[in-house]
């Protein structure tokens, strides 16, 4: 595959840049582009690198053609990029599925003890004078609770193993990952109809896909059992956001942490500030060694590309 020009546009770790440019392809780096200026833009380019506030669609897709080849995702999830468009066009959709996963993992783990421990609220409280919140904070420990990972790929089982350092019994489901294979990395396979009621937190770490979409709705918190807590920093979409206000609101669901929304930046503001929420702004794979691996490993996927060498990424 020809890619003599690449396009980048969202902030992504330098070393992409200059990785392909030392392999002699030419990058210009536009970051915040408009959707109208990305489609004036796009058919000059051979390959676009994003990471996900780049919106690929298909007209975007579609403006490349017929010189765009290659659309190239520094991170995991490809629903910013739309693929029957891009596999109709025969553009090659790539991604580097395994440079963020210890930093989603870590920042779940970070997530589930953040709303535990009413770690935000006491931080908030404190910053602002109110020492005496602190007899409202009681937290729960983790230690012999059970945990729910629903979705046991790369980055469930790495919060598995994380999580039973703590004493948890770690329980999951994933059609593709059999109880015997979970039971590998100490995690009891079970249907989700037996994890729903069993579970003190449940955790998501699959795609939104349309099998997953409102997966976590009010049907499931009824299940739930009372005083469950729920983090999400997979995808928006995967939780029913508007079913998780209510389920807090009624208290059945003790605390949620949230890293990803339906809507990015987060529209539903009763949520967002609901007391018992905690809320990062999709930070699950920012940091500092996660960037520089997709960065890293996105570049080395384009040049294989140009070289006509396998891609590891999807
Ligand atoms: P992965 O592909 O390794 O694992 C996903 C797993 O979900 C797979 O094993 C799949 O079989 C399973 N699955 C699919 N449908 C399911 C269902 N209906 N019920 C249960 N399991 C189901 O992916 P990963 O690398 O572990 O990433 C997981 C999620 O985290 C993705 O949505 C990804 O986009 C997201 N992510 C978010 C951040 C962030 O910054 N917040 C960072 C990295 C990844
Ligand atoms: C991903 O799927 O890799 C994440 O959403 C992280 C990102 O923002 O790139």
């Amino acid at each position: 595959m020809h890619i003599a020009k690449v396009l980048i546009t969202d902030n992504i770790d330098e070393i992409c840049t200059n990785s392909l440019r030392s392999a002699g392809i030419h990058v210009d780096v536009k970051v915040g582009l408009t959707k109208e200026q990305l489609v004036a833009d796009i058919s000059q380019y051979d390959a676009l690198v994003v990471r996900s506030q780049t919106k690929v669609t298909a007209d975007v897709i579609q403006a490349g053609k017929p010189q765009l080849k290659l659309v190239g995702r520094a991170g995991t999830g490809v629903d910013n990029i739309d693929l029957k468009a891009a596999s109709a066009a025969g553009v090659m959709v790539l991604n580097t599925p395994m440079g963020n996963t210890m930093s989603a993992a870590e920042h779940t783990c970070a997530m589930i003890m953040a709303c535990s421990r009413n770690i935000p609220q006491g931080n908030e409280a404190l910053k602002a004078g109110n020492w005496k919140l602190r007899s409202k904070l009681m937290g729960n420990e983790l230690y012999e609770k059970t945990i729910g990972i629903i979705g046991l790929g790369r980055i469930g089982r790495e919060v598995a193993t994380r999580m039973q350092a703590f004493g948890m019994k770690t329980i999951g489901y994933d059609p593709l990952v059999p109880p015997q294979a979970s039971k590998e990395f100490g995690v009891e396979g079970l249907s989700l109809e037996q994890i729903w009621p069993q579970a003190d937190y449940l955790t998501i770490h699959v795609p939104l896909i349309p099998q997953t979409k409102n997966l976590l709705c009010d049907d499931v918190f009824a299940k739930c059992k009372p005083g469950f807590r729920v983090v999400n920093v997979a995808r928006g979409g995967v939780v029913d956001e508007d079913a998780l206000l209510r389920a807090l609101q009624s208290g059945r669901c003790a605390g949620a942490a949230l890293d990803v929304f339906a809507e990015e930046p987060p529209q539903n503001a009763a949520l967002l500030q609901h007391p018992r929420m905690v809320a990062t702004p999709h930070l699950g794979a920012s940091t500092v060694e996660g960037q520089q691996r997709c960065a890293a490993e996105i570049a080395a996927e384009v040049v294989n590309a140009s070289q006509g060498k396998t891609p590891n990424g999807i």
